[in-house]
């Protein structure tokens, strides 16, 4: 037996010389680099109606019954658990927390007074946090706009967001921001209104026919445009406040999220080039470009000609320059083809402006690392001074087991990656699982992304260090990992095989 494991040993530190950072440590990483967890407010708080709580549009489509029946009125129940998962977070390393402000609990009507009650909870939580030497990351909308201002003027699609998301932003630095170190207004600012005004088919549920199914309001041919537009005009609004009247104090910094696929042209030809550029100029351009040079990229302004809003001089110059850092969730690879004849149909919306098809090249399970440092280094050339990435964990089975062997290997990889990267001149400044425990997800309660297994059927909703969370704890307090790491770890494991119930 120890003779097998020692040449086995052997063997796979050969291994490690010929694949690069396959034998790494936290270390090895440059100094200010973070690594964190992350979850929502949504998906992970409960006490949906506690303590004046009012809904989001998200407690509006889980209500309707819109997945399976299942909703996050109680899912992990951080609201009143927040000390026993900081402690979690404590025992695993982390350096910081990734978690979203729920904006209908801290001004329950979206616009008007504030809920006491809201205040203190994210009071408590940033304090407990700070005092366990966590940072916290803080996400100001995370899908999940109140549905009041949704009732009142149709949320995103109206201007009169810019002032009442500014407002909300203005409570949040003036009461939580001298502890904040990064906020990020808008999480996947990108998917968040083509999923929602485009195909319809996630809150607010706004879609038009032929784009979407079974819509009753909504034109999928404008809204997503006009919703991003506002998205813009909103972020930089607050962002603007946060630099004039709070940064030089305060010492944080702000930015915006976006959902990034890289992508990979389906074959050489010089469309499919052209495609995968465009394709990109479509899903990253959209945010980017105004936000580094104040407009929209030229494709998108000659595909979608009027339907695409425009900005004033004074709009472009406050949109301009509105980030410290760019917040990516990347998850898969993508094939793209040309397909100009989209163009060609009179009723139009993102998807046929775009005028590509996009085929899953790579899922998130069988990520390789050099898309990995292709999307980091890609995104390091766009120079912007910070950037932090938040990959989707490797999905299993809520229920599966405990011994999430795919999670371990794809954070193995993808922090090797990453390392690879930034050695390589990659500039981005933090790393974040999603998500620290198994949340409510788009599926309900079927999938888990999770370090940390919630027992639904246990009234107290106990938390379980998956094997993910044991690797991410063993990285992150020090120790070197590698393959052969992972056969220590699963020898260790199963000779304490009852520890881990
Ligand atoms: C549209 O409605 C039909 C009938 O109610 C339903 O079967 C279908 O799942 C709905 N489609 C979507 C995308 O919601
Ligand atoms: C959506 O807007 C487009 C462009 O203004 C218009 O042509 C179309 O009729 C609208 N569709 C709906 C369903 O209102
Ligand atoms: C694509 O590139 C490969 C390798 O350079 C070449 O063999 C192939 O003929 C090219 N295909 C097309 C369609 O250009
Ligand atoms: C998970 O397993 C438990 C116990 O076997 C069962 O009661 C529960 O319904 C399962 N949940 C899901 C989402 O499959
Ligand atoms: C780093 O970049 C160089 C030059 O582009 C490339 O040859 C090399 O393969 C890269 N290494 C890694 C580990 O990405
Ligand atoms: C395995 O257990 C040994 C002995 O307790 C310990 O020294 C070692 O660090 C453990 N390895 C891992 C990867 O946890």
């Amino acid at each position: 037996m120890l003779s097998l494991s020692f040449s086995l040993l052997l063997l796979l530190n050969l291994a490690a010389v010929i694949l690069a950072a396959d034998r790494f440590s936290r270390g090895d990483f440059p100094p200010g680099f973070v690594f964190g967890s992350g979850t929502s407010a949504y998906q992970v708080e409960g006490a949906a109606d506690q303590e004046g709580r009012k809904p989001s549009i998200w407690d509006t489509f889980t209500h309707e019954g819109k997945v399976h029946g299942d909703n996050a009125d109680i899912t992990c129940d951080q609201y009143y658990k927040y000390k026993e998962d900081i402690q979690l977070m404590v025992d695993t390393g982390l350096e910081a927390y990734r978690f979203s402000i729920s904006w209908s609990r801290l001004i329950p009507n979206g616009r008007g007074p504030v809920n006491p009650k809201g205040l203190q909870y994210y009071d408590n939580l940033i304090n407990e946090l700070i005092s366990n030497g966590i940072q916290p990351h803080v996400t100001l909308h995370h899908n999940d706009l109140p549905q009041a201002l949704e009732d009142e003027y149709g949320g995103w699609i109206d201007r009169k967001i810019v002032k009442d998301f500014t407002a909300y932003a203005d409570v949040c630095f003036g009461k939580f921001g001298d502890r904040v170190s990064h906020w990020t207004t808008v999480n996947e600012a990108n998917v968040f209104v083509l999923a929602g005004y485009d195909g319809g088919y996630l809150p607010p549920q706004h879609c038009s026919s032929p784009f979407g199914f079974n819509c009753t309001r909504g034109n999928s041919s404008t809204e997503p445009y006009l919703a991003a537009h506002h998205i813009l005009l909103a972020h930089a609004s607050a962002a603007v406040l946060y630099k004039e009247k709070y940064q030089d104090k305060q010492h944080g910094f702000i930015g915006i999220n976006l959902f990034a696929f890289w992508i990979v042209p389906l074959t050489n030809t010089t469309e499919d080039a052209i495609a995968s550029q465009r394709a990109m100029d479509f899903m990253i351009g959209w945010y980017v470009n105004p936000l580094m040079y104040g407009d929209y990229p030229e494709v998108m302004k000659r595909n979608a000609g009027t339907r695409l809003p425009t900005f004033t001089n004074l709009e472009s110059n406050q949109v301009k320059g509105s980030i410290d850092f760019l917040g990516v969730n990347h998850y898969v690879t993508v094939y793209v083809k040309d397909d100009s004849s989209k163009l060609e149909m009179e009723l139009r919306n993102f998807d046929a402006d775009m005028a590509v098809d996009i085929t899953l090249a790579v899922t998130q399970k069988d990520m390789s690392s050099s898309e990995v440092r292709e999307c980091t280094l890609n995104c390091r050339d766009a120079s912007l001074n910070q950037f932090s990435i938040t990959p989707w964990g490797q999905e299993t089975q809520r229920n599966s087991s405990l011994e999430d062997w795919p999670r371990v290997k794809y954070l193995h990889g993808y922090i090797g990656a990453l390392l690879d990267a930034l050695r390589n001149g990659s500039n981005t400044r933090g790393y974040f699982q999603w998500s620290f425990l198994d949340v409510f997800e788009m599926d309900g309660y079927e999938s888990g992304f999770g370090l940390y297994y919630v027992d639904l059927d246990d009234p107290d909703l106990k938390r379980q260090p998956k094997l993910s969370a044991r690797w991410y704890k063993h990285f992150l307090k020090g120790e070197g990992v590698s393959s052969h790491g992972f056969i220590e770890l699963e020898t260790n494991l199963s000779a304490h095989a009852h520890h881990f119930q």
